[in-house]
């Protein structure tokens, strides 16, 4: 039951995770404007460390006998960030924003899963879960940094 518990909430984070992969690469191409260099550069950095998180889930949920299904079809059917598209152009801070909800939502994903594991001692799923949460809490601090006006 608790193994279950651990498993559906990597299950959850691994597809939201998917999902904000694939928006933020799309940014990193369609991003234009005065801002295009930094924009196009941060979105790469971005893409690039979510594309790691995602076999690192992956392989934690395949370490824990469990099989992996993030299939088009699946992250379609099951992902709420999924449901948010923009239409390009676009200016890139409707692009920050829509990258901030993501990490806001894997911030809150990654956290469900402490109790779970603190129930039956798998620290090891915790330890990775903090990286991450760190992760997502340092990339809302950058975001709402660039969104910031003055
Ligand atoms: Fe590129």
């Amino acid at each position: 039951m608790l193994q279950d518990d651990r498993i559906n909430c990597l299950e959850n984070y691994l597809t939201e995770l998917y999902v904000l992969f694939n928006q933020t690469q799309h940014y990193h191409w369609n991003v234009v404007g005065s801002s295009f260099k930094d924009m196009h550069e941060f979105f790469e950095q971005q893409y690039q460390q979510l594309y790691e998180m995602i076999d690192e889930i992956a392989e934690r949920i395949r370490a824990m006998g469990s099989f992996v299904d993030v299939s088009v079809l699946t992250l379609a059917k099951n992902s709420s960030l999924c449901q948010s598209k923009l239409t390009y152009p676009v200016d890139y801070t409707e692009m920050l924003k829509s990258i901030l909800l993501g990490h806001i939502e894997l911030s809150k994903l990654a956290k469900d899963i402490v109790q779970p594991c603190d129930a039956c001692g798998d620290y090891a799923t915790k330890h990775i879960m903090s990286e991450k949460t760190i992760f997502h809490e340092k990339s809302i601090w950058m975001i709402n940094s660039l969104l910031t006006k003055l």
